[in-house]
């Protein structure tokens, strides 16, 4: 019997867990190779021609490593680096933003969105053209929010400054009407419950981990790469360098066991 191939899913660091996690509870037979490059995180900050370059370095390691499908679980990387990798790669490639968007679309009453996400994201306008090819008369309103990574990364997930500051981005979107936001970042699911409360019962929250994990689950059996039942799911996790403390924040809240970690160097693209 030949061994099952595993899907490869990348982030910049760790945040992307919050979709390996939605990934394990919705697919539990199949196996997970996670990368996370924690060498050189953030990404947010960083031009689109360096994240691709990145993001192709990665793609490249997953489909050397057997991925049978890529997941870029990573809304940096998903906004600036998916039409480079389907151009390159032979392989289904997901990212969040189009199930993101998809999910704000249904959710959404009044038309008006509010994103949140890295200042690379915010500034590709990706979840707006995806949005904006759904439903052309929604009124995007996207809102860069680059000091909630550090916060999280510090555990401060219940906290009264994570507070100030989701209040202050957030008020702008609030005020501007918003029924729906999409966390357009892979760290901020862990933060669901803190904005959930800012943003008040009227505001949909949509998190593109669950999303992007039933994009997985039917691009799998469309192109017919579902595991087969009866194989035991798995989780391997490899990062590009040492992890901080926040392994064990992401742990916790997620309820997601890592196990062991390897640390493996990416090659460099030709
Ligand atoms: N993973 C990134 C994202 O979802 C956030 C962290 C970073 O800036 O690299 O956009």
């Amino acid at each position: 019997m030949s061994f099952p191939q595993p899907i490869g899913v990348f982030d910049s660091g760790i945040g992307g867990l919050t979709v390996v996690a939605a990934l394990r509870a919705a697919l539990p037979a199949e196996r997970i190779f996670y990368l996370g490059d924690t060498a050189r995180v953030p990404y947010g900050g960083k031009s689109a021609q360096t994240v691709e370059r990145y993001s192709l370095e990665i793609g490249q390691y997953l489909l050397d490593h057997g991925a049978k499908a890529i997941v870029v679980a990573c809304n940096t990387a998903s906004a600036l680096a998916v039409p480079r990798l389907e151009r390159a790669f032979n392989v289904p490639i997901v990212g969040v933003i189009i199930p993101g968007a998809r999910a704000a679309v249904r959710a959404t009453r009044n038309g008006r969105i509010g994103v949140i996400g890295t200042r690379a994201t915010i500034s590709s306008r990706a979840y707006e053209h995806a949005i904006k090819a759904l439903l052309p008369s929604a009124k995007i309103i996207g809102h860069a929010c680059p000091v909630l990574v550090p916060l999280i990364e510090e555990g401060w997930l219940n906290d009264k400054i994570t507070d100030q500051a989701i209040e202050r981005y957030l008020r702008p979107l609030l005020d501007a009407g918003i029924d729906t936001l999409v966390l357009g970042c892979t760290h901020y699911p862990l933060l669901r419950e803190a904005i959930a409360k800012i943003a008040g019962p009227e505001v949909v929250i949509v998190d593109s981990a669950q999303n992007c994990a039933s994009a997985v689950d039917e691009l799998l059996s469309e192109n017919d790469l579902a595991a087969k039942n009866g194989h035991n799911g798995a989780l391997h996790v490899a990062f590009t360098d040492q992890s901080s403390g926040f392994l064990p924040v992401a742990e916790r809240a997620l309820g997601l066991r890592v196990g062991g970690i390897q640390i493996v160097s990416l090659p460099e693209r030709k």
